[in-house]
């Protein structure tokens, strides 16, 4: 990887140290250059005209993220967004009143919550494994609860909003496999940063979005579905006339790939940026990605660990480029404020957004830092030295 080349192929990063990838990153110029042209030719031929004439390359989204994952196009669906792709997989569950989904403490506040919605509106119930003293999951206990419960869902986020935390999404993917049980990751925050293999993680489905770490465009997101998902006719329960064929007045039949998943419409300027942002990370190599981002993000937690009254507050034997830390004594919008005037892009995160984590932290704030590739050596001491100046 040439981090020269890679910060010119980023204009936004010239003027500030960006530190939200988690959030929404920078994405490469190649990304607005290849929507921008798409959207000339809309606007000159029409959205139907201009999709048939660049169908290969919308049909490279397909392909790009297939490479990402290890898998086949026909396992990739489209979504406007990670938490569209998951509520598509969830509602493809077929629940009954009693049925268990189990999941883990560290899992996403939407998916959290659409969970507890399938409890009040179909009677499923709710499960969680429990963490070690380290902030891993507690594998024994999550193994004793399949046994116990045989859910019919098992839901993992494999690295959290608010935490640098990745959790073992291959050994419960095998733990799944064992019990036959379906098995959804969400794969947000990891994919672009780690290597997400779909084969090695065993996983039905694994959903992700398109503006974090991937650095691709806002309003765009995917969904790998497994071949057995689509072998035992596992269908969304709102499908259109894009996921099946209208056969007959009372018929229809699903498509037997991953389109059985989207919806008709999109925004294919969307598709082809997501596409072009997909293949610029898999040009540079996630492995290379990731060990740049290893050392960066090393660089980033020790100097701030260092940092008396600064509290980093992640977790686990696996830690990733997510960076949260909280400093006693000092008032939120304090710190904001320094760090906007110092042209140090970041996000908070707040305990609503983490009820079980912050509860444990005993935190109601942290600070998130996200540092990706583009950044730098420099970049990561020049905030370690703000954090101190505070
Ligand atoms: C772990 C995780 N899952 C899911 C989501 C939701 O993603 P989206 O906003 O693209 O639906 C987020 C967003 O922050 C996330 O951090």
């Amino acid at each position: 990887m040439n981090i020269i080349d890679v910060r010119k192929d980023t204009i936004g990063c010239s003027d500030k140290i960006f530190l939200n990838s988690a959030g929404s990153s920078l994405p490469p110029k190649t990304v607005l250059e290849k929507m921008s042209d798409y959207l000339q030719q809309e606007e000159l031929l029409g959205g139907y005209e201009t999709a048939k004439i660049r169908a290969d390359e919308i049909d490279l989204f397909y392909k790009e993220t297939a490479k990402l994952l290890n898998c086949k196009p026909a396992n990739i669906a489209f979504a406007y967004n990670a938490t569209d792709a998951y509520a598509r997989a969830l509602s493809a569950i077929p629940f009954k009143n009693g049925d268990y989904i189990l999941t883990t403490n560290d899992d996403y506040i939407s998916n959290q919550i659409s969970f507890l919605s399938l409890q009040k509106r179909f009677g499923v119930q709710l499960i969680r494994a429990n963490n070690l003293e380290n902030g891993d999951i507690d594998l024994m206990h999550f193994e004793e609860l399949v046994k116990q419960y045989n859910p019919l869902l098992v839901a993992v986020t494999h690295i959290p909003t608010n935490s640098g935390l990745v959790q073992d999404v291959e050994t419960i993917g095998k733990i799944c496999k064992q019990y036959d049980v379906w098995y959804l990751v969400d794969a947000c925050q990891s994919v672009g940063q780690l290597i997400v293999d779909v084969e090695k993680i065993d996983c039905d489905f694994l959903s992700a979005t398109g503006r974090k770490f991937l650095r691709g465009p806002r309003g765009t997101g995917f969904l790998f579905v497994s071949d057995e998902v689509l072998q035992n006719k596992l269908e969304p329960l709102f499908i259109d006339m894009r996921g099946a064929d209208w056969i007959s007045a009372n018929e229809y039949e699903m498509q037997m790939d991953a389109k059985r998943f989207e919806m008709w419409e999109f925004s294919y300027a969307t598709v082809i940026g997501l596409a072009e942002a997909i293949r610029y990370a898999n040009e540079i190599g996630i492995k290379e990605i990731y060990e740049y981002n290893k050392q960066l993000v090393k660089k980033l937690r020790n100097g701030l660990s260092s940092i008396s009254g600064v509290r980093v507050l992640d977790k686990g034997s696996v830690q990733a480029n997510i960076v949260t830390f909280h400093i006693d004594n000092k008032a939120l919008n304090e710190i904001q404020n320094i760090l906007k005037k110092e042209k140090i892009y970041f996000s908070v995160s707040i305990r609503q957004n983490a009820i079980i984590d912050f509860g444990k932290k005993n935190v109601d704030w942290a600070i998130r830092f996200s540092p990706h590739y583009f950044n730098t050596d420099q970049e990561i001491e020049k905030t370690i030295e703000v954090i101190s100046s505070i």
